[in-house]
């Protein structure tokens, strides 16, 4: 049993879909159906009709009930961030080397789960000039907090530049461009350009298949089974 699953600047659950990293109109890529544990449907009480993708909010509000139904919201240690992991002298399990706030302590664990992800340490390019630059400079991993920045009442058009093809980037230029802002979108030539963003739908024929649903639910059934 996992004694503890820390979480080093969240206060809520969900890690990317926490409440405090949501930004304005974020949504999952995920239709209705797609996104969830196959033992707790979501159901229509998130809010998210059949065909919908899952906004974030919804995204979060269900991981959090999900928490809830499992137990397991007291055993999340928030705001608490490992600092270090190493083996127990008997090498029977692992201690955790934690901080919470100006305090720190020591855990002991037989078992250790890693599942700290794979996006939520912004990599920010060192830019030439950026220490002069009088204007905030934000990584798309603040947005949650510091969306106000963009979404505030403009006296006079400003010009947000959004460095970055990936859909980060595609959801801070909606964002600004929907604010009332002048958009400059930088994506640089040496790299692989602006990610492909696919429609919904997928027309086979006279039918219009939701796309997520097919290569998800659907697929499987296709999928010789492996009886191992
Ligand atoms: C803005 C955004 C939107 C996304 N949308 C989608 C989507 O629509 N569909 C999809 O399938 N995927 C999406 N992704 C990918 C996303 O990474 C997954 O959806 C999913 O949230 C990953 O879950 P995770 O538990 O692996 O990691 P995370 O949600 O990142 O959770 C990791 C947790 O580990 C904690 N942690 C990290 N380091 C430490 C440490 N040293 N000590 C303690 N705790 C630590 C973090 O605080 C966090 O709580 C999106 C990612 C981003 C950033
Ligand atoms: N559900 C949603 O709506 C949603 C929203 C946001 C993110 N996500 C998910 O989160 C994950 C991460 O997405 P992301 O957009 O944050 O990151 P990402 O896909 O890694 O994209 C990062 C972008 O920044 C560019 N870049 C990196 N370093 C640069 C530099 N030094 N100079 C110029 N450009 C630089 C990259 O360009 P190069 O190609 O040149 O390297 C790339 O275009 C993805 O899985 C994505 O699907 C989902």
């Amino acid at each position: 049993m996992i004694a503890c699953l820390p979480s080093p600047q969240n206060k809520t659950v969900g890690g990317v879909w926490a409440t405090e990293n949501l930004y304005p109109g974020l949504k999952t890529n995920n239709t209705y159906g797609t996104i969830d544990f196959s033992d707790f449907p979501m159901h229509h009480g998130f809010g998210i009709k059949p065909g919908q993708h899952v906004s974030g909010e919804a995204m979060h509000n269900y991981l959090q009930a999900y928490a809830q139904r499992s137990n397991i919201l007291p055993r999340i240690d928030f705001e608490t961030r490992v600092l270090a992991i190493s083996r127990l002298d008997d090498r029977a399990g692992w201690n955790l080397r934690v901080r919470q706030g100006a305090d720190e302590r020591d855990l002991q664990t037989r078992k250790l789960i890693i599942a700290t992800g794979v996006t939520n340490a912004p990599n920010r390019p060192s830019i030439e000039g950026a220490s002069d630059f009088e204007a905030p400079i934000l990584h798309s991993a603040e947005l949650g907090l510091k969306s106000g920045l963009l979404t505030k009442d403009l006296s006079e058009k400003k010009t947000v530049a959004v460095l970055g093809g990936g859909k980060s980037a595609y959801d801070a230029v909606y964002l600004a461009a929907c604010t009332g802002h002048q958009v400059e979108w930088i994506i640089r030539k040496s790299g692989k350009g602006p990610v492909w963003v696919p429609p919904r739908h997928t027309n086979i024929g006279p039918f219009k298949v939701l796309r997520e649903v097919s290569s998800t639910c659907h697929h499987p059934l296709h999928v010789p089974h492996n009886a191992d």
